[in-house]
């Protein structure tokens, strides 16, 4: 939108209420004016998922522009519901990245006085967003005929009753105009207080044009402050923790003495392959030699062993974040970060030259500036050598942007830049995913493909279907073409982040599936884009032949975030869109690895969700043998592992104990044993096993953790076999097949192959990587519905309990 003199079509949406805002608006290149020339705006209490794109689609229609016509997407960022938020915000980046057209977000609090500015009201204007829970979003502006001036610093979120005080408190009181949808629950209080001046009823929703107003003022006194227009740097404004955090918050600020404290699955899996964690006092030597290496030739000292042992210290003045990853027992690289006020000044970053294409120092830092969140802070700063470009390239790439410069800072004629971000930063895709031209900020919009005939040839036989994969823990997508071949599959995993808290946290899930799904589909078009050797390297949202999408079941609020981007991707690039059932998704990572599977077959599912015998009769027709009555089986291994404090997830954990265990040690129960009973039960197990643990610590004996990984992971597997082979010889299948993250056991794996090998069963196992939640199973599916036509409409939700 910058020096742009051209007139502009722009489209705003808001969905951080229950209104539902939509607007359609022209702007003029000379004056900056805007016209509106549609406006959907309308109360939509909990259904914008479903109705946001048929009313854009709508308003558009009615203003007499083309989807592909617009220039802009104007986005609401919030404070509201943060469910509502997320819906409006992954919905709009999903339109901006399918269109390749820029998306600027704004506050939906300044949107709401510009909706009562246009009404003609002008004074004093506090608006009380509703943010449930007996809290509100207050905010105090001026209004003039110039128009709307904030008279706060960043959104904050208040009981209604302080809201109340404070402003009853003012001198200028009397004066005051209230607004805001929190005035429908707490507009008594406001009047019991004598605060009894409320502006019209039908006004205290923000409005379309009301954001499009905001947005050009943002726009027009700090160039840059809503992003270069790239939609994976608009984030929803939180002015809350999730309750897990929240206590984790103060485990941070009381007990910094456990700076030492590691996660549990770090160290359990030292071994295995790159890990986050928090540092330690045991690092301090190697992060010193790492330090040296690094920066041999910088114009600063580095840092010495003595001074890493001093941020650590507990005693430090203010509160540190200092991060470290590690692999294979080595130190691969660490950041940290000291809190002042409410930002987090980024200290030190540091990767080992080797390994400074993974993301890692990403990754890092989206640690450092997470812990920094729960400590309050909002902003992250940092300086760094003007000269070093790869390094600035990085921070832009998280959200940085040049605030300064402080001349000589690193010796003579060494200047430092500062940087400063938002946070919470961009996250990166994840470390074990083969990276794009990672650190480069990039223009937005991209430069349109050039394609030569052959290419442009290639890619309509082809067919690429794009898949996303949202439903827990793991943002994922892969590219598939018609015919199966799997030409990308990339997955962001916030493993880390959970671990901390012993399990999914369903609100950090959907938190972080919103920072991270743009990256993560960025980084599957341009691994797609080099699997098929196009010239610039990448595959444009347009050149795709369908976009599927896990709509459940799984965590609602994660779910919503890949299904509302997908519409709103599917829409503006104008390709149809698949929706997929997660555990069919599971099923088919069997036809990755042995394309020829063909029902009928009994197939075992076996995930941290879902516990389940099935007779495939036929694709599509599933009869369900058997679930579980109470928790999946990767959940009672979660649940074991967490009793035993090995940390979070608790499959790989246990399976890996259990490789040098007996698994005769310790006899556990199996429950619901009798013959023709297909259902499930893990608690009894689970219990067993804590009470295992409790006998022996009570009576001092040591526990040998690996026979009662081996024992424990025996008497899972033994039922599933049990029950496996009875529903073999009762429908006569001679095929089986298995799915779900537990499906990645080795042992599990082995004694299927085995044990029905022998009976003259053709056991199937799906790519060990294809087992836990992946993308690259979604695209399976979405590609066979392609195939048949089997096209969602743009008005679904996400179903968390769709079923088989
Ligand atoms: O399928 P998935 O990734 O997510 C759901 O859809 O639920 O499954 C995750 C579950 C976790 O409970 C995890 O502990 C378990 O799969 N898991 C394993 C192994 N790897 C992951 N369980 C046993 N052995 C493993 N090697
Ligand atoms: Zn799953």
């Amino acid at each position: 939108m910058k020096n742009a003199n051209e007139t502009k079509f722009v489209a705003a949406i808001d969905t951080s209420t229950d209104m539902l805002a939509c607007t359609v608006a022209r702007i003029d290149g000379a004056d900056g004016s805007i016209d509106v020339l549609a406006s959907g705006d309308h109360l939509c209490r909990r259904h914008a998922n479903v109705e946001l794109i048929d009313t854009l689609d709508a308003t558009l229609a009615r203003a007499g522009v083309a989807r592909e016509q617009l220039d802009a997407y104007v986005v609401g960022r919030g404070p509201g519901s943060f469910t509502g938020v997320r819906i409006g915000i992954s919905t709009a980046k999903g339109l901006a990245y399918g269109a390749n057209a820029p998306l600027y977000g704004t506050s939906t609090l300044d949107a709401s006085a510009w909706t009562a500015w246009l009404a003609g009201v002008r004074g004093l204007l506090g608006v009380a967003a509703d943010a449930m829970r007996g809290e509100v979003y207050p905010a105090l502006y001026r209004l003039d005929d110039a128009g709307v001036c904030r008279l706060f610093d960043r959104e904050r979120v208040v009981k209604a009753a302080v809201a109340v005080e404070e402003w009853a408190g003012r001198a200028d009181a009397a004066e005051l105009q209230l607004t805001g949808d929190g005035l429908v629950r707490y507009g008594d209080r406001f009047e019991e207080a004598g605060l009894t001046s409320c502006i019209d009823r039908s006004l205290w929703w923000p409005s379309g044009e009301g954001l499009l107003r905001a947005w050009r003022v943002g726009a027009e006194n700090a160039d840059d402050v809503a992003g270069y227009g790239d939609p994976a740097l608009v984030l929803p404004i939180y002015t809350r923790l999730s309750d897990a955090e929240e206590n984790e918050r103060k485990r941070l600020g009381l007990a910094q003495s456990e700076q030492g404290q590691t996660t549990g699955v770090a160290d359990e899996l030292a071994g295995r392959h790159l890990q986050f964690r928090p540092m330690g006092p045991a690092d301090a030597e190697a992060a010193a030699d790492l330090e040296r290496s690094c920066f041999a030739d910088a114009a600063h000292a580095p840092w010495s062993a003595a001074q890493f042992l001093e941020e650590l210290s507990p005693s430090a003045a203010v509160p540190r974040s200092w991060w470290v990853a590690h692999d294979d027992g080595e130190l691969v690289g660490y950041a940290g970060g000291m809190v002042v006020e409410h930002e987090v000044e980024i200290l030190d970053v540091a990767v080992v030259s080797a390994r400074r294409r993974e993301g890692i120092a990403r990754k890092l830092l989206a640690h450092v500036s997470y812990d920094a969140q729960m400590l309050g802070c909002t902003t992250a700063s940092l300086e760094v050598e003007a000269g070093n470009s790869p390094a600035i390239a990085l921070y832009e790439a998280l959200g940085f942007t040049r605030v300064g410069v402080r001349p000589g800072y690193y010796g003579h004629g060494v200047d430092a830049a500062i940087m400063k971000a938002e946070l919470p930063l961009v996250l990166p895709v994840d470390a074990a995913s083969p990276e794009p031209t990672a650190a480069v900020v990039r223009a937005w919009p991209l430069a349109e493909p050039e394609r030569t005939d052959e290419e442009t040839a290639e890619l309509a036989r082809r067919r690429l279907v794009l898949a996303i994969e949202s439903s827990c823990d793991e943002t994922a997508a892969a590219i598939i073409d018609v015919e199966g071949n799997m030409l990308a599959n990339q997955v962001s995993t916030q493993i880390d982040f959970h671990a901390r808290f012993g399990g999914v946290v369903p609100e950090i899930a959907s938190r972080k599936h919103v920072e991270a799904i743009v990256g993560v589909i960025d980084a599957a078009l341009e691994e797609a884009g080099h699997a098929l050797g196009l010239s610039g390297g990448t595959v444009a949202p347009a050149e795709l032949a369908a976009i599927g999408v896990t709509q459940g079941p799984g965590l609602v609020g994660a779910l919503v975030v890949g299904v509302a981007f997908a519409k709103g991707m599917a829409y503006a690039a104008n390709v149809p869109l698949i929706a997929v059932n997660h555990l069919e998704g599971h099923l088919f990572a069997n036809l990755l690895a042995q394309p020829d599977l063909k029902p009928p077959f009994i197939f075992t599912l076996v995930s941290g969700g879902h516990t389940m015998l099935v007779h495939v009769r036929d694709w599509g027709d599933y009869q369900v043998l058997g679930e579980t009555l109470d928790d999946a089986v990767g959940e009672a291994f979660d649940k074991v592992a967490k009793a035993l404090g090995l940390g979070y997830p608790g499959g790989p954990i246990i399976s890996r104990l259990a490789e040098t265990g007996d698994p005769k040690a310790i006899e556990f129960p199996r429950a619901l044993n009798r013959k023709g009973d297909y259902r499930f039960s893990l608690s009894g197990l689970k219990t067993a096993v804590v009470n295992y643990i409790e006998q022996e610590t009570a009576a001092g004996r040591t526990i040998h953790v690996p026979d009662l990984a081996a024992s424990f992971e025996a008497a899972v597997f033994d039922v599933q076999y049990k029950k496996a082979w009875a529903a073999l010889r009762e429908t006569g299948a001679r095929e089986y097949c298995i799915g779900g993250g537990v499906a990645a056991n080795p042992h599990l794996r082995k004694m299927m192959m085995k044990k029905l090998g022998r009976q003259g069963v053709r056991v199937t196992l799906p790519p060990q990587g294809a087992c836990t939640d992946n993308a690259a199973m979604i695209a399976e599916v979405a590609r066979r519905k392609f195939e048949r036509g089997e096209f969602a409409s743009l008005n679904i939700d996400a179903d968390p309990n769709m079923t088989l």
